[in-house]
């Protein structure tokens, strides 16, 4: 039976004509103080899911290999677009749920997530996957809005959460609903602007310890083609 359409495509196709006006500027210095301070080596894979309209790829080292998976093909259209206007060559970008990724166990040394989990239907099925393909040892990053510590503002934010949800994200999860119930261990979990209630949580990936289903039947991030449609373009 073919999987349930997700909603969250419906919703940022619908976005993806304002979204850099809306979410561009504002949240621009903190993309590039978590991506200039990656500290990447040369060579390195990078998976970065949920990569819409692509405001990070121009910010990323040449020296590595960036691969940008979203499900929405408007957000991912205009994404194209920008790499039509500034070419870069190490940016390969594909159509496909970050919730059920095509490509193989281990195969990226870096999945980012900025401003996304809290944007997927299913944060656990993300995280579930970001952690699959990334490798053992390897670093997860997410950029991202979480619930405040404070219950006046957490209770506020619980509130609204529903409504939220409406126009692409909730406003309802904390740190720990997101990662703490993976093999991760969180070596950094800074605020950033604006306003300080957005973080930059940094996991090294521990999951050696835990089955995940081991697949090395997918693509991998060097064979898959910039595709638009199905579910990442070729297999490896
Ligand atoms: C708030 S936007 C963030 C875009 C970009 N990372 C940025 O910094 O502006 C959330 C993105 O997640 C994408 N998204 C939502 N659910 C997804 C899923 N299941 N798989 C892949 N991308 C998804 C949306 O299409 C959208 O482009």
């Amino acid at each position: 039976m073919p999987a349930a359409p997700d909603r969250m495509k419906g919703v940022y196709d619908q976005y993806s004509g304002i979204y850099d006006r809306i979410f561009g500027p504002v949240f621009q210095h903190s993309r590039e103080e978590v991506i200039r301070g990656l500290e990447l080596a040369p060579g390195e894979q990078i998976l970065e899911v949920g990569v819409g309209t692509g405001l990070c790829l121009p910010l990323y080292p040449r020296n590595g290999r960036v691969t940008g998976v979203d499900i929405s093909q408007g957000m991912l259209r205009k994404a194209l677009d920008r790499l039509e206007e500034h070419p870069l060559e190490h940016v390969n970008l594909l159509a496909m749920d970050a919730g059920r990724m095509s490509f193989q166990d281990d195969c990226f040394d870096l999945v980012i997530a900025a401003y996304v989990v809290t944007a997927v239907s299913d944060h656990r099925a993300l995280m579930r996957e970001m952690i699959r393909v990334c490798r053992p040892g390897g670093r997860l990053i997410l950029l991202n809005h979480f619930r405040q510590d404070s219950r006046l503002v957490g209770a506020v934010e619980r509130a609204i959460s529903p409504l939220c949800k409406h126009v692409g994200f909730r406003t309802d999860l904390s740190v720990d609903d997101v990662v703490g119930e993976w093999p991760l261990r969180i070596v950094r979990d800074d605020r950033v602007k604006p306003l300080g209630m957005w973080h930059v949580v940094e996991g090294i990936n521990e999951k050696a310890s835990v089955e995940t289903g081991k697949s090395t039947s997918g693509t991998r991030p060097e064979t898959a083609t910039r595709s638009m449609s199905g579910d990442g373009g070729s297999r490896g």
